[in-house]
Protein backbone atom coordinates (compact mmCIF):
# COMPACT_ATOMS: atom_id res chain seq x y z
CA UNK A 1 0.00 0.00 0.00
CA UNK A 2 1.45 3.28 -1.04
CA UNK A 3 -1.28 6.23 -1.64
CA UNK A 4 -4.55 5.76 -1.37
CA UNK A 5 -7.21 8.42 -1.17
CA UNK A 6 -10.82 9.33 -0.97
CA UNK A 7 -12.91 12.22 0.13
CA UNK A 8 -16.27 12.45 1.70
CA UNK A 9 -19.24 14.43 2.68
CA UNK A 10 -21.60 14.35 5.01
CA UNK A 11 -24.23 16.68 7.11
CA UNK A 12 -24.38 17.47 11.19
CA UNK A 13 -28.15 16.76 12.01
CA UNK A 14 -30.37 18.35 15.03
CA UNK A 15 -32.37 15.80 17.22
CA UNK A 16 -35.67 15.54 18.06
CA UNK A 17 -35.26 12.88 20.71
CA UNK A 18 -32.14 13.18 22.15
CA UNK A 19 -29.29 10.72 22.81
CA UNK A 20 -27.66 11.11 26.28
CA UNK A 21 -26.13 8.84 28.58
CA UNK A 22 -24.23 5.55 27.52
CA UNK A 23 -24.26 1.95 28.71
CA UNK A 24 -20.72 1.60 27.12
CA UNK A 25 -18.59 4.98 26.65
CA UNK A 26 -15.66 3.52 24.78
CA UNK A 27 -18.27 1.80 22.53
CA UNK A 28 -20.82 4.78 22.55
CA UNK A 29 -24.24 2.91 22.80
CA UNK A 30 -26.39 4.86 24.29
CA UNK A 31 -28.63 4.23 26.73
CA UNK A 32 -31.79 5.25 24.71
CA UNK A 33 -32.53 5.34 21.06
CA UNK A 34 -32.92 8.74 18.90
CA UNK A 35 -34.31 10.30 15.87
CA UNK A 36 -32.85 13.31 14.49
CA UNK A 37 -32.65 15.23 10.80
CA UNK A 38 -29.62 15.79 8.55
CA UNK A 39 -29.12 19.35 7.86
CA UNK A 40 -28.87 19.46 4.30
CA UNK A 41 -27.07 23.28 4.17
CA UNK A 42 -24.36 22.49 6.23
CA UNK A 43 -21.75 19.71 5.48
CA UNK A 44 -18.36 18.93 6.72
CA UNK A 45 -15.56 17.87 3.66
CA UNK A 46 -12.87 15.05 4.55
CA UNK A 47 -10.32 13.97 2.64
CA UNK A 48 -8.14 10.61 3.83
CA UNK A 49 -4.97 9.87 2.47
CA UNK A 50 -3.27 7.07 3.58
CA UNK A 51 0.63 6.76 2.88
CA UNK A 52 3.06 4.20 3.48
CA UNK A 53 5.64 6.81 4.76
CA UNK A 54 4.08 8.33 7.46
CA UNK A 55 5.07 7.59 11.21
CA UNK A 56 2.01 8.50 12.44
CA UNK A 57 -1.68 10.09 11.44
CA UNK A 58 -1.71 13.59 10.12
CA UNK A 59 -4.63 16.02 11.10
CA UNK A 60 -5.92 19.48 9.55
CA UNK A 61 -8.70 20.93 10.18
CA UNK A 62 -10.00 24.09 8.25
CA UNK A 63 -6.13 24.12 6.87
CA UNK A 64 -4.96 24.36 10.75
CA UNK A 65 -2.49 21.56 11.83
CA UNK A 66 -4.38 19.77 14.73
CA UNK A 67 -2.36 18.23 17.71
CA UNK A 68 -3.95 17.12 21.39
CA UNK A 69 -6.88 15.94 22.53
CA UNK A 70 -8.74 16.49 19.00
CA UNK A 71 -5.82 14.49 17.33
CA UNK A 72 -5.59 11.75 19.34
CA UNK A 73 -8.92 11.32 19.21
CA UNK A 74 -9.41 11.48 15.48
CA UNK A 75 -6.16 8.80 15.65
CA UNK A 76 -7.72 6.44 17.56
CA UNK A 77 -10.68 6.45 15.38
CA UNK A 78 -8.29 5.32 12.30
CA UNK A 79 -7.23 2.77 15.02
CA UNK A 80 -10.37 1.07 14.76
CA UNK A 81 -10.68 1.50 10.71
CA UNK A 82 -6.92 0.13 10.52
CA UNK A 83 -8.30 -2.75 12.81
CA UNK A 84 -11.36 -3.43 10.56
CA UNK A 85 -9.05 -3.38 7.63
CA UNK A 86 -6.05 -5.20 9.32
CA UNK A 87 -3.65 -2.91 8.11
CA UNK A 88 -1.26 -0.43 9.82
CA UNK A 89 -0.41 2.43 7.34
CA UNK A 90 -1.28 5.91 9.10
CA UNK A 91 -3.01 8.51 7.37
CA UNK A 92 -2.93 12.09 6.39
CA UNK A 93 -6.66 13.72 7.26
CA UNK A 94 -8.03 17.10 5.89
CA UNK A 95 -11.39 17.90 7.15
CA UNK A 96 -13.14 21.37 6.72
CA UNK A 97 -16.23 22.38 7.50
CA UNK A 98 -18.44 24.44 5.00
CA UNK A 99 -20.70 26.36 7.76
CA UNK A 100 -21.72 29.96 7.00
CA UNK A 101 -19.43 31.54 8.93
CA UNK A 102 -20.53 31.83 13.01
CA UNK A 103 -19.08 30.16 15.67
CA UNK A 104 -21.03 27.38 17.67
CA UNK A 105 -22.02 24.58 15.95
CA UNK A 106 -20.69 21.26 16.54
CA UNK A 107 -18.87 19.37 13.72
CA UNK A 108 -18.50 15.93 15.10
CA UNK A 109 -21.46 14.52 13.81
CA UNK A 110 -20.66 15.60 10.13
CA UNK A 111 -17.00 14.75 11.03
CA UNK A 112 -16.96 11.59 12.18
CA UNK A 113 -19.55 10.45 9.02
CA UNK A 114 -17.87 11.99 7.00
CA UNK A 115 -14.29 10.13 8.21
CA UNK A 116 -15.87 6.99 8.38
CA UNK A 117 -16.95 7.15 5.11
CA UNK A 118 -13.69 8.29 3.37
CA UNK A 119 -11.32 6.26 5.54
CA UNK A 120 -12.96 2.99 4.97
CA UNK A 121 -13.12 3.50 1.43
CA UNK A 122 -9.47 4.61 1.28
CA UNK A 123 -7.93 1.43 3.20
CA UNK A 124 -10.40 -0.46 0.41
CA UNK A 125 -13.26 -1.46 3.00
CA UNK A 126 -16.43 -1.83 1.04
CA UNK A 127 -19.01 -1.47 4.40
CA UNK A 128 -22.74 -0.95 3.78
CA UNK A 129 -24.69 1.69 5.34
CA UNK A 130 -25.40 0.17 8.69
CA UNK A 131 -21.51 -1.12 9.00
CA UNK A 132 -20.84 2.63 7.83
CA UNK A 133 -23.16 4.13 10.65
CA UNK A 134 -21.56 1.36 13.09
CA UNK A 135 -18.19 2.54 12.57
CA UNK A 136 -19.21 6.74 12.44
CA UNK A 137 -20.68 5.60 16.26
CA UNK A 138 -17.40 4.43 17.46
CA UNK A 139 -16.05 8.22 16.68
CA UNK A 140 -18.86 10.36 18.27
CA UNK A 141 -22.07 8.79 18.86
CA UNK A 142 -24.53 11.22 16.79
CA UNK A 143 -22.42 10.58 13.81
CA UNK A 144 -24.11 7.13 13.49
CA UNK A 145 -26.94 9.49 11.92
CA UNK A 146 -25.19 11.49 10.07
CA UNK A 147 -24.96 8.16 7.48
CA UNK A 148 -28.67 7.59 6.31
CA UNK A 149 -30.48 10.13 4.53
CA UNK A 150 -33.03 12.76 5.70
CA UNK A 151 -34.78 11.77 9.21
CA UNK A 152 -32.82 9.11 10.42
CA UNK A 153 -33.42 6.84 13.83
CA UNK A 154 -30.34 5.40 15.69
CA UNK A 155 -31.84 1.99 17.51
CA UNK A 156 -30.19 2.09 20.84
CA UNK A 157 -29.11 -1.85 20.32
CA UNK A 158 -26.82 -3.70 23.13
CA UNK A 159 -23.93 -4.22 20.69
CA UNK A 160 -21.82 -2.60 18.56
CA UNK A 161 -23.95 -4.90 15.98
CA UNK A 162 -26.70 -3.82 16.70
CA UNK A 163 -26.38 -0.63 17.64
CA UNK A 164 -26.83 2.56 14.23
CA UNK A 165 -28.96 4.17 12.43
CA UNK A 166 -31.36 3.87 9.75
CA UNK A 167 -33.25 5.87 7.60
CA UNK A 168 -37.23 7.05 8.31
CA UNK A 169 -37.90 8.71 5.89
CA UNK A 170 -35.58 10.84 2.91
CA UNK A 171 -34.67 14.43 2.88
CA UNK A 172 -37.93 15.46 0.07
CA UNK A 173 -40.75 13.68 2.15
CA UNK A 174 -41.01 16.68 4.25
CA UNK A 175 -39.98 20.00 3.75
CA UNK A 176 -39.37 21.50 7.37
CA UNK A 177 -36.52 23.84 8.04
CA UNK A 178 -33.89 24.45 11.06
CA UNK A 179 -33.94 28.08 11.77
CA UNK A 180 -30.65 28.08 14.09
CA UNK A 181 -30.51 30.75 16.04
CA UNK A 182 -26.86 31.73 17.45
CA UNK A 183 -26.43 32.98 20.50
CA UNK A 184 -23.12 34.92 22.01
CA UNK A 185 -21.56 32.96 24.92
CA UNK A 186 -17.96 33.68 25.96
CA UNK A 187 -17.86 30.33 28.31
CA UNK A 188 -16.34 27.20 27.27
CA UNK A 189 -19.12 24.40 27.62
CA UNK A 190 -18.11 21.04 28.92
CA UNK A 191 -17.85 17.90 25.99
CA UNK A 192 -20.91 16.40 25.28
CA UNK A 193 -18.69 13.50 26.34
CA UNK A 194 -17.92 14.39 29.55
CA UNK A 195 -21.73 15.16 30.37
CA UNK A 196 -22.58 11.70 28.91
CA UNK A 197 -21.04 10.10 31.88
CA UNK A 198 -22.87 12.60 34.19
CA UNK A 199 -26.31 11.18 32.97
CA UNK A 200 -26.76 8.64 35.60
CA UNK A 201 -25.68 10.74 38.53
CA UNK A 202 -29.60 12.96 37.62
CA UNK A 203 -32.37 11.51 39.42
CA UNK A 204 -34.51 12.52 36.44
CA UNK A 205 -32.07 10.42 34.14
CA UNK A 206 -33.78 6.72 34.66
CA UNK A 207 -37.42 7.47 34.26
CA UNK A 208 -36.32 9.67 31.00
CA UNK A 209 -34.81 6.68 29.71
CA UNK A 210 -37.65 4.37 30.80
CA UNK A 211 -40.03 6.64 29.05
CA UNK A 212 -37.78 7.17 25.34
CA UNK A 213 -39.67 3.95 23.36
CA UNK A 214 -43.33 6.12 23.96
CA UNK A 215 -41.27 9.59 23.06
CA UNK A 216 -39.62 7.37 20.14
CA UNK A 217 -42.91 5.87 19.29
CA UNK A 218 -44.56 9.44 18.88
CA UNK A 219 -41.97 11.07 17.18
CA UNK A 220 -41.31 8.67 14.39
CA UNK A 221 -45.10 8.49 13.54
CA UNK A 222 -45.39 11.71 13.47
CA UNK A 223 -42.14 11.97 11.28
CA UNK A 224 -43.87 9.29 8.95
CA UNK A 225 -47.35 11.29 8.94
CA UNK A 226 -46.10 15.04 8.44
CA UNK A 227 -48.00 15.72 11.62
CA UNK A 228 -46.44 19.04 12.50
CA UNK A 229 -48.17 19.63 16.19
CA UNK A 230 -47.41 15.89 17.54
CA UNK A 231 -43.73 16.11 16.14
CA UNK A 232 -43.17 19.93 18.05
CA UNK A 233 -44.90 18.67 21.64
CA UNK A 234 -42.93 15.71 21.87
CA UNK A 235 -39.71 16.79 20.56
CA UNK A 236 -40.10 20.12 23.07
CA UNK A 237 -40.34 17.60 25.73
CA UNK A 238 -37.81 15.48 25.13
CA UNK A 239 -34.94 18.49 24.86
CA UNK A 240 -36.40 19.79 28.20
CA UNK A 241 -36.07 16.72 29.77
CA UNK A 242 -32.48 16.17 28.73
CA UNK A 243 -31.73 19.52 29.76
CA UNK A 244 -33.48 19.21 33.62
CA UNK A 245 -31.22 16.09 33.67
CA UNK A 246 -28.18 18.04 32.22
CA UNK A 247 -29.29 20.77 35.26
CA UNK A 248 -29.41 18.05 37.92
CA UNK A 249 -26.84 16.01 37.54
CA UNK A 250 -23.64 16.03 39.83
CA UNK A 251 -21.95 18.31 38.94
CA UNK A 252 -25.28 20.35 37.22
CA UNK A 253 -24.55 20.89 33.70
CA UNK A 254 -25.64 24.46 32.75
CA UNK A 255 -25.58 25.15 28.66
CA UNK A 256 -28.64 27.77 28.57
CA UNK A 257 -27.43 31.76 28.43
CA UNK A 258 -29.76 34.58 29.32
CA UNK A 259 -31.11 34.70 25.22
CA UNK A 260 -31.66 30.95 25.35
CA UNK A 261 -34.45 31.39 27.50
CA UNK A 262 -35.48 34.50 25.73
CA UNK A 263 -36.01 32.63 22.26
CA UNK A 264 -37.80 29.36 24.34
CA UNK A 265 -40.20 31.95 25.35
CA UNK A 266 -40.66 33.63 21.81
CA UNK A 267 -41.09 30.68 20.47
CA UNK A 268 -43.66 29.67 22.51
CA UNK A 269 -45.53 32.76 21.93
CA UNK A 270 -45.40 32.67 18.44
CA UNK A 271 -46.85 29.26 18.76
CA UNK A 272 -50.05 30.54 20.78
CA UNK A 273 -50.24 33.11 18.36
CA UNK A 274 -50.36 30.16 15.54
CA UNK A 275 -47.16 30.20 14.06
CA UNK A 276 -46.07 26.54 13.48
CA UNK A 277 -42.71 26.65 15.34
CA UNK A 278 -40.97 24.75 18.08
CA UNK A 279 -37.65 24.67 19.93
CA UNK A 280 -34.81 21.85 20.37
CA UNK A 281 -31.67 22.24 21.99
CA UNK A 282 -28.30 20.59 22.43
CA UNK A 283 -25.59 20.63 24.35
CA UNK A 284 -25.13 24.36 23.86
CA UNK A 285 -26.82 27.94 24.31
CA UNK A 286 -28.10 27.64 20.39
CA UNK A 287 -31.49 27.03 19.72
CA UNK A 288 -33.07 25.38 16.96
CA UNK A 289 -36.08 26.44 15.53
CA UNK A 290 -37.86 23.77 13.23
CA UNK A 291 -40.88 24.96 11.32
CA UNK A 292 -42.36 24.30 7.67
CA UNK A 293 -41.12 25.43 5.15
CA UNK A 294 -43.75 28.00 4.56
CA UNK A 295 -43.30 30.10 7.87
CA UNK A 296 -39.90 30.07 7.56
CA UNK A 297 -39.29 33.84 6.84
CA UNK A 298 -41.87 34.72 9.28
CA UNK A 299 -39.91 32.71 12.11
CA UNK A 300 -36.44 34.04 10.72
CA UNK A 301 -37.56 37.60 11.07
CA UNK A 302 -39.27 36.77 14.71
CA UNK A 303 -35.65 35.36 15.85
CA UNK A 304 -33.55 38.55 14.09
CA UNK A 305 -36.06 40.73 16.17
CA UNK A 306 -34.95 39.18 19.57
CA UNK A 307 -31.61 41.09 21.16
CA UNK A 308 -30.01 38.11 22.36
CA UNK A 309 -29.56 36.25 18.38
CA UNK A 310 -26.81 37.19 16.81
CA UNK A 311 -27.67 35.65 13.80
CA UNK A 312 -30.12 32.86 12.11
CA UNK A 313 -28.68 30.01 10.01
CA UNK A 314 -31.15 28.49 7.96
CA UNK A 315 -31.41 24.70 6.70
CA UNK A 316 -33.71 22.13 5.23
CA UNK A 317 -33.17 17.98 5.58
CA UNK A 318 -30.26 16.84 4.14
CA UNK A 319 -29.46 13.30 2.38
CA UNK A 320 -26.76 11.03 3.10
CA UNK A 321 -23.42 10.62 3.90
CA UNK A 322 -21.57 10.42 0.29
CA UNK A 323 -18.23 10.09 -1.54
CA UNK A 324 -16.88 12.47 -3.84
C1 LIG B 1 -27.06 16.76 23.00
O1 LIG B 1 -22.71 12.53 19.77
O2 LIG B 1 -21.64 14.67 20.55
O3 LIG B 1 -26.37 16.62 20.72
O4 LIG B 1 -20.89 10.24 21.50
O5 LIG B 1 -19.61 11.57 23.17
O6 LIG B 1 -19.41 12.12 20.72
P1 LIG B 1 -20.30 11.58 21.84
O7 LIG B 1 -21.50 12.62 21.98
P2 LIG B 1 -22.34 13.41 20.91
O8 LIG B 1 -23.64 13.76 21.77
C2 LIG B 1 -24.72 14.45 21.21
C3 LIG B 1 -25.63 14.92 22.28
C4 LIG B 1 -26.75 15.84 21.83
C5 LIG B 1 -28.03 15.06 21.53
C6 LIG B 1 -28.13 14.35 20.20
O9 LIG B 1 -27.57 14.82 19.20
O10 LIG B 1 -28.81 13.31 20.18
Amino acid sequence: MSNFTATAIAHPNIAFIKYWGVCDASLHLPENGSISMNLGALETRVTVTFDSHLEQDELEINQQVVLGERFHRISEFMDVIRKLAHKKTHARIESENKFPMAAGLASSASAFAALALAGSKAIGLELDEPSLSRLARRGSGSACRSIPAGFVEWNAGTSDRSSFGSSLAGPEHWDLVDCIALVKTTEKMLSSKEGHSLAHTSPLQASRVKDAPRRLEICRNAILQKDFDSLAVISEVDSLWMHAVMMTSIPALMYWEPATIQILKAVATARNEGLSVFATVDAGPNVHVITPKSNMNEAVAMLQSLPGVIKVIVSPAGGRAYLV
